[in-house]
Formats: C-alpha cells, structure tokens, sequence
C-alpha cells in the first residue's frame, strides 16, 4: 500500500468561531505563530505524505495563498535584511504543492472527502481534518500510515473522550486486538452518553481505501442535511474492514474556544524566550480572575 496523498477539508463555514470567521478562514486562526492548518499540513508533510489535495471554498483562498510565493513581501524582508524571516517565509511558501479542489456546497464532511475523487484516483490516501490539531512525538498521522501499511487495512485514529462529550463526535464499538489497536464493529454519530458503545472518538485522522468513495455515494443526509463521513465509514465496518487507532498525542479542536486558547498558550509556553514572561502574565491573570 502506497500512500502519497493527503485530502484536507477546510471548506466549512467555521459557525462556532464566529464572528472571527466572518471574512478570515477558520484554519487560518493563528496558534501562537502559524495559521492553525500549517501545523496540520506539517504533520502530513512530517509522515512523508507528498500531495496535499485542498477541499476549499470561493471565500477561503488566503488558505492556499499563504501556501504560496509572496514576492513583494519577500522583497522587502530582503531589503530590510531580514534574512531569518524571509527564510521562513520561503519554507512555508515550498512546503506544498498546492492542489486543491471546490465543495460548491458544504453539506458535510463526507461531501467534501468525496470532491476529492478525482484527484485520488484509485490509491489509498490519508484524510487530515482541517481544524484539528494533533501533537506528538510521532505524528499522528504517521501512527495510523503504520497500521494501515502493515494490516493493509483502512484506519481512523481515536482518542478517548469524558462520556459528557460522547455526544460530540463518532463513537466507535469493537474488539481491542492488540494494545490501543481495535477492530471496528460499528460507529454510532453524535450518541447519547448512555448509548454510546464506548468513550473512543474518531478525531480526524483517516488512512481510507479508494472505495469509500462508492460508499460515500450510498450515504443519506443527516437531520441537518449533512453527509458524514462516519456513514461511509460504517459500511467499512460491516465488512470487517476498519481498524481504529488509539492515537497518542495532544488534541486541539479549533472550532472549541477552549481548545483554541488552551493551544495558543500551549505553544507559548513550549518558546523559551516566551516562557517566563507568559507564565507571569498567567499568573497574574489567574489571581485576578479567582
Ligand atoms: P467542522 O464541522 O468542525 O467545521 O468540520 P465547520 O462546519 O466549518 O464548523 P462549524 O461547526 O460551523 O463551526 C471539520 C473540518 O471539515 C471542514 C471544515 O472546514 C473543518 O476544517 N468541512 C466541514 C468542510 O470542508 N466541508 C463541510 O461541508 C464541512
């Protein structure tokens, strides 16, 4: 199994984060010093992934553009001497080939998986969801790529969630194989706790065979119109054919306000040169607020 591509839906409408999403893409929030979708295409690009495939929409083209040259800015870090900046700004600019496609319509995160079709073609391929961050020593994506080579299976990364928050996400049932390894048996969308098979969510890490797109086909909308990717993936499940992950690592939803702040500070506390400064400030702030 050759897995080169890597599908990155970021065409929704980022309804939680409103009003800061009124004009500016979700996955362009900043987090500390990136745009929140870098820190995703850097994990994709750090498991050896090659091609990213965008699914965009008409609104969000900064995304692509940030992935792209900016010569008058790099001209003027250049005049000014501001060689470390403008070395930065060319890494980030050669870090992708910028491929992307349209979701005319967002109806859903298993419609923008499918309009990717066309460009993958008949290959497995990996799904990073746009707004989730994930980080650990190995990255995320790359723990599910290992399994997915190795059992020549499809694979969704899970994490466990508090039972409050069942509700939230795809819940997965199955058998554990190996330690954190797990064989799907079903996936229930958005449970209630009491109904809900386990604590293990799907986070939005995939390894996904070219077929999927068939079963895409043969999902219905939801209550709120939308076709879910977990639909897709329970036709996979019914054949014996999906394996879950227990991803380790550290998970920031940035559609969640708490999770956007929390990695924010997160990365500033992880800069030395910030560290201490930013504690204090913390400090400080928590004794007022208390
Ligand atoms: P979310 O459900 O978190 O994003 O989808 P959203 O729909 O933009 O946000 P809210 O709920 O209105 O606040 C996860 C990822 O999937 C993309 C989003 O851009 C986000 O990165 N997505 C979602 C699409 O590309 N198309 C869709 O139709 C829905």
């Amino acid at each position: 199994m050759n897995i080169t591509k890597v599908v990155i839906p970021v065409a929704g409408w980022g309804t939680r984060s409103l009003p800061a999403t009124k004009n500016i893409p979700k996955e362009m929030l900043p987090v500390y010093k990136k745009p929140a979708v870098q820190y995703v295409v850097e994990e994709a690009m750090q498991a050896g992934l090659t091609d990213v495939v965008f699914v965009n929409n008409q609104n969000k083209r900064s995304l692509e553009d940030h992935f792209d040259r900016n010569l008058s800015l790099e001209l003027v870090l250049k005049r000014a001497g501001k060689k470390d900046l403008l070395e930065e700004v060319l890494r980030v600019s050669n870090m992708v080939n910028i491929i992307s496609v349209r979701q005319k319509e967002q109806l859903g995160l298993g419609h923008a998986v499918a309009c990717a079709q066309e460009v993958v073609k008949n290959e497995h391929f990996a799904v990073l969801v746009g707004d989730d961050l994930i980080f650990s020593a190995e990255p995320a994506i790359a723990q599910l790529v290992e399994v997915a080579k190795t059992e020549q299976m499809p694979v969704v990364g899970v994490m466990e969630v508090p039972k409050e928050k069942v509700s939230n996400y795809g819940i997965i049932g199955g058998e554990e194989i190996s330690p954190g390894l797990f064989r799907v048996k079903k996936l229930h969308e958005k449970p209630r706790p009491e109904e809900a098979p386990s604590r293990l969510a799907v986070v939005g890490r995939y390894v996904l065979p070219p077929d999927i797109f068939s079963y895409l086909e043969k999902v219905q909308p939801d209550s709120q119109g939308e076709y879910q990717l977990t639909d897709a993936l329970h036709f996979l499940a019914r054949e014996n054919r999906l394996l879950a992950v227990k991803v380790s690592g550290r998970r920031f939803d940035i559609g969640d306000w708490v999770d956007y702040l929390t990695a924010n500070i997160y990365f500033g506390l992880k800069d030395e040169e910030l560290k201490q400064e930013l504690t204090k400030s913390l400090k400080e702030l928590l004794a007022c607020s208390s």
